[in-house]
């Protein structure tokens, strides 16, 4: 249903009985639960046939309602006050009292917490009055959804309502970054440049380099972002077969099964918000493969290169 009052209505009741309400963020869709309750957010990994229970991030309307979950240090408050309500989630110490539950904490005694900055989901959150646990809202290890429709087409029949906020603006998910006792990391990049993390707190921000199974982020595990077709980077040259993704036309001497270029002005901001809705097409098309053109690593680039590499990990 579109976003409007009679969607904000529909989505309080659907999470007040436990269900799933997919719903618009400015970084990807969301599917949402009440964070406070086990059964509501099991039903989360259920929808998405998420093989393990990784953490989630909680979704407030706004910093006092985000202080009642968790603690905030120096660099969070200032972290906080400069990127929130927008595409930044912090983890922190999780406060006495706080209400999001063990399940979407993954039994962690830190927790995830993001002000978004979408205005139909911040009514949404104001409306409902508890945090709302929400990964993306999709079939999991498929790539993250920027429209209604890509929510439906995951998650039709799984999910109790969905609600059409339009194209989300960013296109990548948040970044994430922890502040904890032991220090301040970035642990995923996302629609906040480091740099600007950087800018904000006058220091560089250290990075969590994670492998394997045993990480502080297991939601970033290497085939994430995975299309069917096999993806290969910084393609100079297109082989038979393959489809092209292209930026600011720099394959665009090389025919391909399809070609999309994220931003023919070779935009990085537009690039992002284009990126997983192009994957999406690509692969529906039926490629063998997605031939990527170089895209630079500076802004919101670092994120589509991030993204892009977990899209074209070995998946074994
Ligand atoms: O933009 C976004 O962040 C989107 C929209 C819907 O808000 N959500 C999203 O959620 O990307 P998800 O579940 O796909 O990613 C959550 C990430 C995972 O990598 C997870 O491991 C990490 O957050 N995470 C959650 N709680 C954590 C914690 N306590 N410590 C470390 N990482 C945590
Ligand atoms: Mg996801």
């Amino acid at each position: 249903m579109p976003a409007g009052p009679a969607a904000v209505a529909a989505a309080a009741d659907v999470w007040r009985a436990g269900g799933l309400v997919a719903f618009p963020t400015e970084t990807v869709y969301g599917l949402g639960a009440d964070a406070t309750s086990n059964a509501a957010v099991a039903r989360i990994y259920a929808a998405k046939g998420r093989p393990a229970f990784n953490p989630l991030i909680a979704h407030v309307a706004n910093l006092a309602a985000a202080r009642r979950e968790g603690v905030f240090n120096a660099d969070a408050e200032v972290l906080a006050a400069r990127f929130w309500p927008g595409p930044l989630t912090l983890v922190l110490p999780v406060a006495a009292g706080g209400r999001v539950c063990d399940l979407a904490r993954a039994g962690l005694d830190t927790l995830a917490l993001r002000v978004p900055a979408h205005p139909f989901a911040r009514e949404l959150l104001d409306a409902f009055d508890r945090p709302i646990a929400a990964p993306s809202a999709n079939v999991s290890g498929h790539v993250s959804p920027t429209t209604a429709d890509h929510v439906l087409a995951d998650l039709a029949g799984r999910v109790e309502l969905v609600i059409d906020g339009g194209p989300s603006r960013v296109g990548v998910e948040s970044t994430i970054v922890a502040c904890l006792p032991e220090g301040t990391r970035l642990l995923r990049p996302g629609g906040v440049a480091s740099a600007d993390l950087a800018a904000t707190l006058h220091r560089p921000l250290a990075t969590l380099e994670v492998h394997g199974e045993g990480l502080i982020a297991p939601g970033m595990l290497a085939s994430h972002y995975a299309p069917r077709a096999a993806v290969r980077l910084n393609a100079r040259d297109v082989a038979a077969g393959e489809a092209i993704l292209d930026f600011a036309g720099a394959l665009s001497a090389f025919r391909g099964v399809a070609r999309i270029d994220l931003s023919p002005a070779g935009d990085v901001i537009e690039a992002a918000a284009n990126l997983f809705g192009a994957l999406r097409a690509l692969d529906a098309g039926g490629a063998a493969g997605i031939a990527v053109a170089p895209i630079p690593g500076e802004g919101l680039g670092e994120a589509i290169n991030d993204r892009l590499r977990r899209a074209a990990a070995d998946r074994g």
